[in-house]
């Protein structure tokens, strides 16, 4: 049996891209390996690197979790938390800093982006961010850890400190390996198919959220920037707008866009993204159903109750231990 971490910042509300980039591997990694254990938790600690509105970061927590639960996680295999209901995270995260040095952190593409942006508040949390996203892993002991591509030089760095960590004070911490998806991967802006789909785009018909109604959902598809060649073919350079839609289509219902291709080659745009419209009404529409019932239930406040009791049982011995490694305490 492996043990699967992964952590989701509650920063902004779902989108289309979230759900299929995601929300959806992550299903389909637990439907996939049923006999390992997944431990998923909400970030909020990592959220409030930046400014948050206080009201704003405990409800995105709560719908998170609704929503991956909504979306066929299964409650049973799935430890789901929210991360600062853990202390050991911190904790750890701490131990972490003293095992990590400010080079290493510097050469961090999140951390150095914002730095060439020239943006002034960064505080020293988002700057030290990678001791902690170590921390959330290593203190599980994770063999593997899904993320987008995006996290992948975090991750080399927990690798690191782990093994930095194990050679100094004898092996302790389990080495992770990432998991990343290889489809569905990006979902781009319906308006700009250049840039990829973010609840942060000032144009709100370029994104879909999780949260949009039915009749939202088919006029923004119908919206959709497309071109004016009116030939149903997959050419991301020629046709990106089409080819990004075309990508939704398969990712939503599983297919292959080769085969979407053929199924609309003898139609026109507007058969296609009304169809496409549908599909996605389809997929949507029995999550949010879900997504009502559970966020209002007691379920959902048992499944992260019991999630937090079994997170603080391991993380509760692990910390106790890595504390003895490292000498601190009376014994
Ligand atoms: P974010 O909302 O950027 O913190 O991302 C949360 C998760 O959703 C990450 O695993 C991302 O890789 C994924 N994600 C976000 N936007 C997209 C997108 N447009 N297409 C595919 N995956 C996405
Ligand atoms: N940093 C990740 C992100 O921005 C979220 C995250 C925090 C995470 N801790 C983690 C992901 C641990 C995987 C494992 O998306």
């Amino acid at each position: 049996m492996k043990r699967i971490v992964s952590g989701i910042k509650p920063t902004g509300s779902l989108t289309l891209g979230n759900y299929l980039g995601a929300i959806k591997q992550f299903v389909k990694l637990q439907e996939e390996r049923e006999n390992d254990e997944f431990y998923l938790f909400i970030a909020d600690l990592h959220a409030i690197t930046t400014r948050q509105i206080p009201h704003e970061l405990r409800k995105r927590t709560l719908d998170i979790a609704a929503m991956y639960i909504a979306s066929g996680l299964d409650k049973e295999r799935t430890t789901m938390f929210i991360q600062s209901e853990i202390p050991q995270h911190v904790e750890l995260g701490y131990i972490l800093q003293s095992n990590v040095y400010m080079g290493e952190l510097e050469r961090m593409t999140q951390y150095k982006d914002k730095i060439v942006k020239g943006e002034d508040s960064i505080t020293s949390s988002l700057f030290t961010y990678p001791a902690l996203m170590a921390a959330d892993i290593l203190l599980y002991d994770a063999d593997y850890v899904p993320v987008g591509e995006d996290q992948k030089q975090h991750l080399e760095l927990s690798r690191d400190i782990a093994k930095r960590f194990n050679h100094y004070y004898s092996d302790f911490f389990t080495v992770p390996e990432p998991i990343i998806p290889s489809v569905g991967a990006r979902i781009m802006d319906l308006q700009d198919p250049t840039k990829k789909m973010s609840k942060s785009a000032d144009n709100p018909k370029g994104y879909i959220t999780m949260f949009d109604e039915a009749n939202i959902i088919k006029k923004k598809i119908k919206s959709a920037k497309t071109d004016s060649i009116g030939i149903i073919n997959y050419d991301p350079i020629k046709q990106p707008g089409l080819a990004n839609l075309l990508n939704i289509y398969a990712s939503a219902t599983d297919k292959k866009v080769e085969d979407i291709v053929s199924q609309y080659k003898d139609t026109d745009y507007k058969t296609f993204k009304e169809d496409l419209g549908q599909v996605l009404v389809d997929l949507l529409t029995p999550i949010q159903e879900k997504y009502q019932e559970l966020i209002k239930s007691k379920l959902l406040q048992e499944i992260l109750d019991q999630g937090r009791d079994r997170a603080l049982d391991y993380a509760f011995k692990k910390m106790r231990k890595c504390k003895k490694k490292v000498g601190l305490g009376r014994k």
